[in-house]
């Protein structure tokens, strides 16, 4: 299998869209200040966030700054936008080198793409946004030193979602005493980044928010539930499984606590429940919507 970083993220959004939690969402359209909006998203991967918003109809007239650090993802996101505005029956245009515009008669949303380290970013940033967007991006942060950073990119509002937290979970069982080791050290790997990284920022980020000064305006889970219906995966939800699998695969290879054969036997197992269609996968994370404090301002 060709396992490639765009093509994951592309995979994860049928996911993504049953997972990020409605409430929360609620609550992100209802404080919304009137448009043109400024909008800042930080760990954009390939910009499916800017065009499930627009797909959502949550943003009609804004700016859209996205921003990671894989030069990859930005020429995926920059090249792709064309294609998936016409799927949504808007125009594209290119307006600059790191420039489009997507737009029909009501709606006019400007992307800047911009390939850079989060923290070169917040360097560099004049101006900041009305939303700070980070999905699946925080839970990769030294935590809690880069949320005060974080936070002066925007003015008001900050919309963090599918913040990992701590649960992670493949059925059916293949060994109890197995899986739950392969999950324990699947977890410490995370924790144990040198970027930075929480297996429970989910849970840790009331406190964190609250220390750097943001109030919590809505927070609730957005976990990511995978299966099968008639022994089918929706979409590309199979290749995301195997994506998650060769995850984990990367993370323990050659791990001391890990058994080399029976953890190899164990992949194969569960590659073969994503080929029947039998493999559930449930990781747990969470969704927040804080408005910055105004002490940070
Ligand atoms: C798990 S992916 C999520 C991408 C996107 N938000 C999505 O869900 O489709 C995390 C993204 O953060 C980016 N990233 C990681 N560290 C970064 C950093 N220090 N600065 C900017 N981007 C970073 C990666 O390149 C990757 O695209």
């Amino acid at each position: 299998m060709d396992y490639s970083f765009p093509c994951y993220l592309l995979s994860k959004q049928s996911i993504d869209d049953r997972a990020l939690n409605k409430d929360v969402l609620s609550a992100l359209r209802a404080n919304l200040p009137n448009e043109p909006l400024r909008i800042i998203e930080v760990g954009a991967g390939v910009g499916t966030m800017v065009r499930r918003l627009v797909r959502w109809d949550v943003i009609r007239q804004c700016e859209y700054v996205m921003v990671d650090e894989m030069a990859e993802n930005i020429e995926y996101a920059s090249a792709w936008v064309k294609a998936w505005a016409e799927e949504a029956g808007l125009s594209a245009e290119r307006s600059g080198e790191n420039q489009a515009r997507v737009f029909d008669q009501s709606r006019d949303v400007r992307i800047q793409f911009e390939r850079a380290d989060v923290f070169d970013f917040i360097q560099k940033n004049e101006e900041p946004a009305d939303l700070l967007i980070a999905h699946a991006f925080l839970d990769l942060l030294p935590m809690p030193q880069a949320l005060s950073p974080l936070l002066t990119l925007t003015n008001g509002l900050a919309w963090l979602t599918l913040n990992f937290d701590g649960v992670t979970t493949f059925e059916p069982t293949i060994e109890a005493a197995l899986d739950a080791r392969i999950e324990r050290l699947y977890h410490e790997t995370m924790d144990k980044r040198s970027t930075g990284g929480d297996s429970r920022s989910g849970r840790h980020l009331f406190g964190y928010l609250q220390n750097a000064g943001a109030e919590i305006l809505a927070a609730g889970a957005s976990d990511w539930v995978v299966f099968a219906r008639e022994g089918a995966y929706a979409d590309d939800e199979a290749y995301f499984l195997h994506f998650i699998l060769h995850f984990v695969e990367q993370s323990l290879r050659g791990h001391p606590e890990l058994n080399a054969g029976e953890f190899a036997e164990w992949l194969k197992v569960r590659r073969t429940q994503i080929e029947r269609g039998e493999l559930v996968y449930i990781a747990h994370q969470m969704d927040f919507l804080v408005e910055r404090g105004s002490s940070d301002q």
